[in-house]
């Protein structure tokens, strides 16, 4: 069966100082109240190192926020999956809308980048959400259908079952603009669809569909409750231990 997942995505927040501290809080938290779905936290690429071996793996997954399209070699700034796995991390976000809008990552890029994250051991939290302009045009569907057609699936029914989905509104993204639980299930359950007519229905069954966008404590709780909603992906509310929390609560 496939698993629930609560995932922080810290972004460009927090030092290192910062991101330890908070690190170290919510596994404290966490420890003294098991969680009930599985927890991750994908930091900034300076952090993995440290964060990773302060945290009891058995309640937090760590993951990066991105990776390189490359293996290796002269592309300076970038950062390797290899590089990332080296850390122990074991998940890493792709295809953030933010990615996509502002460092123009195109569905053959994200392509390249999970068959490294996969080649890795890495487990890819791949993003796909429509912008405001495609839900008021109804094009949802198609849209996410073309990012998840154009980056994964030329991937075999193996690979494919390692990877976690986020459908991401980019509307709802950092607004206060939360999807509501029916918009969230419908476009949830046409993801699921898809990936049954292309892998079939127990792949489909198989995979996690996390939300993301506005996500927080107040509304993690009914938007979770639906049956193709398997989580979420959180941003803001991931950088404070007890929202974090409130929003794990959400499966108890
Ligand atoms: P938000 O971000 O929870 O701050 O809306 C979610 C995300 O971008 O992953």
């Amino acid at each position: 069966m496939r698993k629930n997942i609560v995932a922080g995505n810290w972004k460009m927040n927090k030092n290192l100082q910062e991101g330890i501290a908070l690190a170290k809080e919510l596994n404290e938290i966490l420890a003294a109240d098991k969680p009930n779905c599985d927890v991750v936290i994908c930091t900034p690429f300076i952090h993995l190192a440290s964060v990773t071996p302060l945290v009891d793996a058995n309640l937090i997954g760590v993951g990066a926020e991105n990776c390189a399209d490359k293996v290796s070699g002269a592309y300076t700034g970038e950062v390797s999956a290899e590089m990332v796995a080296s850390t122990g991390a074991k998940y890493v976000i792709l295809g953030h809308s933010e990615r996509r809008a502002y460092y123009h990552e195109t569905p053959e890029i994200l392509k390249e980048k999970v068959k490294l994250a996969l080649a890795n051991g890495l487990t890819p939290i791949f993003c796909i959400g429509e912008v405001l302009e495609e839900r008021e045009a109804g094009k949802q569907n198609e849209v996410v259908y073309a990012q998840l057609a154009g980056s994964l699936y030329d991937l075999s029914a193996e690979d494919f079952s390692k990877i976690i989905l986020a459908y991401e509104p980019v509307w709802a993204i950092g607004t206060g603009k939360t999807a509501t639980a029916e918009q969230a299930q419908e476009i949830h359950a046409y993801i699921r669809s898809t990936i049954a007519d292309k892998y079939g229905k127990e792949v489909a069954e198989n995979t996690s569909i996390l939300y993301g966008g506005s996500c927080k404590p107040s509304n993690a709780k009914e938007l979770f409750a639906n049956k193709d909603v398997d989580g979420g992906l959180i941003g803001g509310a991931a950088l404070k231990a007890a929202d974090f929390k409130g929003i794990i609560d959400a499966f108890k």
